[in-house]
């Protein structure tokens, strides 16, 4: 079972119908943007999965491992793997299940151990069997020079310092391990993507306007039985995304950090603005009105359009307006010279 925020967590304070916060002994410390993401991804792992369409099949396989093979090729072969900010498990379990890390000892953590518990239960249902250790992406919970890849997904664009995160993952990799980070946004992708959500957003609400099509719209948190926690927690949605990122930058952030062989890969242009629009419609419907059809549906228009993308855009256009970065680097061995 998921871990739900209880109500006396601190980013709860002042919400209606909950006991006030004993000032003397709120620390204010924790008032922080990592209880918040916490919190928020506690509440959001009992959801997460269906809002984000995710499954453990052959359509999410094929995602994950296209996104991995742009970056290490097929062949390498990992002892031990570890996920940072693994959430559900989407990353890692679709890897596994697509043979990217045949015979790895799997590992994952999050700050939140609601998701870490959906993980580690939906591998057991794959056959997998994911150790899970709740932490902080800043403040890794291993030792140094412990894993043979460390990986993450849609996850260092949630964290206050991601150079710190950077430090951390090239810690506890071992010397010549390598690092893969996917899907995360773009500065210029992510503002063509807001574009992309507002004008499909007003499309919706003005065609659900009209008569006879109004109880097609989601019902708010509370008409759906929601509590005002809930509504609370779910607000938090608009605080936790905190970057988007440069891939020059990102490469430059990655040096720092000690990394070397530093590649950023940029991809998705019109099949991301196609996600987006899908992805808003989904957040705005009312959830029984769609059904798993639609997610297939919405993926073949996905793939069409990421077929496109690849074989007309990419290299014509500059890499900085595609959304998805991805991150592959290694950590040197002490010897530089091996
Ligand atoms: C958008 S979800 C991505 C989850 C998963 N990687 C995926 O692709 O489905 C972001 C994840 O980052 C986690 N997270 C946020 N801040 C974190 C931190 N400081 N340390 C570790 N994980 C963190 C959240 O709990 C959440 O599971």
């Amino acid at each position: 079972m998921a871990a739900v925020p209880t109500t006396d967590h601190p980013v709860l304070v002042g919400v209606p119908d909950q006991p006030p916060l004993d000032p003397r002994t709120l620390d204010p410390r924790t008032l922080d943007i990592k209880a918040k993401q916490e919190a928020y991804h506690d509440w959001e792992s009992r959801t997460y999965e269906e809002k984000f369409s995710i499954s453990y099949d052959q359509r999410c396989i094929d995602y994950a491992r296209d996104r991995f093979r742009k970056v290490v090729p097929a062949g390498a072969g990992f002892g031990r793997v570890l996920e940072v900010g693994a959430g559900t498990g989407f990353f890692l379990i679709n890897l596994a299940l697509g043979g990217c890390l045949e015979g790895a000892a799997l590992e994952a953590t999050d700050i939140s151990q609601g998701m870490l518990d959906v993980c580690r239960r939906n591998g057991a249902e794959h056959g997998l069997d994911i150790t899970t250790t709740q932490g902080d992406a800043e403040a890794l919970p291993y030792d140094d020079d412990t894993f043979d890849l460390v990986m993450g997904h849609a996850f260092i664009h949630h964290l206050p310092v991601p150079g710190a995160a950077l430090r951390e993952m090239l810690r506890v990799l071992r010397p010549g391990g390598t690092l893969v980070i996917a899907g995360e946004p773009t500065e210029l992708g992510d503002r063509i993507s807001w574009a992309v959500k507002n004008t499909t957003y007003r499309a919706f609400m003005a065609l659900t306007a009209l008569p006879g099509l109004t109880d097609l719209r989601k019902p708010s948190i509370r008409a759906s039985g929601g509590s005002a926690v809930d509504e609370v927690l779910a607000g938090l949605e608009y605080e936790v995304d905190l970057h988007t990122f440069r891939p020059r930058d990102v490469e430059k952030m990655a040096r720092l950090a000690g990394f070397r062989e530093v590649r950023v890969v940029t991809e998705e242009l019109t099949a991301n603005w196609f996600g987006w629009a899908v992805r808003t419609v989904e957040g705005s419907i009312r959830p029984d009105a769609i059904g798993r059809r639609w997610a297939y549906g919405a993926f073949r228009g996905y793939l069409a359009l990421t077929a496109f993308d690849e074989r007309f855009l990419q290299g014509r256009v500059p890499r900085e307006l595609f959304y998805n970065l991805l991150l592959h680097a290694r950590k040197p061995y002490a010897d530089a010279t091996r």
